[in-house]
């Protein structure tokens, strides 16, 4: 326990030590994230970078496009230890493995909620018919409508514009996007930390409904929640962290979900060979279990739960 409270305490110490972003803005008055919806194309940077190398762990053709030059500035603005994308490119990879898994088990829809400018149907092997939902703020939704009109997915996608934050509107679109549905799952991918708790409250008991099998997520405890808003701050203060639970898949379980897989980012990423340098020398130790109490901890994680 002492040798892995001590690796957490130096990569808070290589985080805080990283340049800040304040230094790179100055000259700028401008914020690059105006709003929620702007994260979205700062993950899209990310997976268009991973798509460039030689050894993609996903090839995500249309990224680079919904992007845009302000998700790439997103990237340039962020500081270094974030800037490969490691923790996004390794969490996109476990949720493609996830999401191939249940479809092999018998999942009859996938239900994306706050999709941003993911593009799955687009890049996934799914049958034509495979029913793949979407649901976000209407403005993005707009905007990816128009980014995409003249490309085809490969599944038969439907996109929703609504806001999961108010309770009926997020009832009624399950209501009609679950018809006919007996083994769902939903994704609420880089969605809950934007949220308030009452909101991630209202959604985990709204999604507790016999058409969904399982809920695929990243969580993070409440030491990476503060860390997120001390270290990336400035650039994300007109989206910033909100939900973090100290552990959070007790939080979850109180709440009626049950974890079937977790998978911990930083071991993921060490496996999958995209941590920055400056974490490789903690790679070698051993990982806790992600099972146990995470509250002294960073902890982040892609998680499988089912009611
Ligand atoms: C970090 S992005 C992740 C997008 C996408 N899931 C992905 O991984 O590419 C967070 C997304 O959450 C969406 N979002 C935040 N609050 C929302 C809400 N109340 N209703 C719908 N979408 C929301 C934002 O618009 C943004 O697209």
């Amino acid at each position: 326990m002492l040798i892995i409270k001590i690796v957490f305490e130096k990569l808070e110490i290589a985080l805080k030590s990283a340049p800040s972003v304040a230094s790179r803005t100055m000259a700028d008055s401008s914020p690059l994230i105006t709003e929620v919806s702007d994260t979205a194309r700062w993950v899209a940077a990310y997976r268009a970078a991973e798509s460039a190398r030689p050894d993609a762990l996903f090839h995500d053709p249309l990224a680079d496009r919904l992007a845009g030059p302000r998700g790439r500035a997103i990237v340039g603005a962020a500081p270094r230890m974030m800037r490969n994308g490691w923790n996004l490119a390794v969490r996109t990879k476990l949720i493609d493995d996830l999401i191939a898994a249940a479809v092999g088990d018998g999942c009859d829809r996938v239900l994306n909620l706050a999709a941003g400018l993911d593009t799955r149907p687009y890049r996934l092997d799914l049958s034509a018919e495979f029913p793949w939902i979407e649901a976000e703020l209407p403005e993005l939704v707009a905007e990816k409508n128009s980014l995409l009109a003249d490309e085809k997915p490969r599944c038969a996608l439907t996109r929703y514009a609504v806001d999961l934050a108010d309770a009926d509107a997020r009832a009624a679109f399950l209501e009609e996007a679950l018809a006919g549905a007996t083994k769902a799952l939903v994704l609420t991918e880089g969605l809950l930390y934007y949220l308030h708790e009452p909101d991630v409250a209202g959604l985990a008991e709204s999604l507790r409904r016999p058409e969904i099998g399982w809920w695929v997520m990243d969580v993070v405890n409440s030491r990476a929640m503060n860390g997120m808003n001390e270290h990336v701050g400035e650039l994300i203060s007109n989206a910033p962290w909100h939900f973090g639970p100290d552990d959070p898949l007790a939080y979850l379980a109180e709440r009626g979900w049950q974890a079937l897989e977790v998978h911990d980012q930083f071991a993921a990423a060490a496996r999958l060979h995209r941590l920055p340098p400056s974490f490789k020398p903690f790679s070698d130790l051993p990982r806790p279990d992600p099972r146990e109490r995470v509250a002294d901890r960073l902890w982040s994680a892609v998680i499988r739960v089912t009611h």
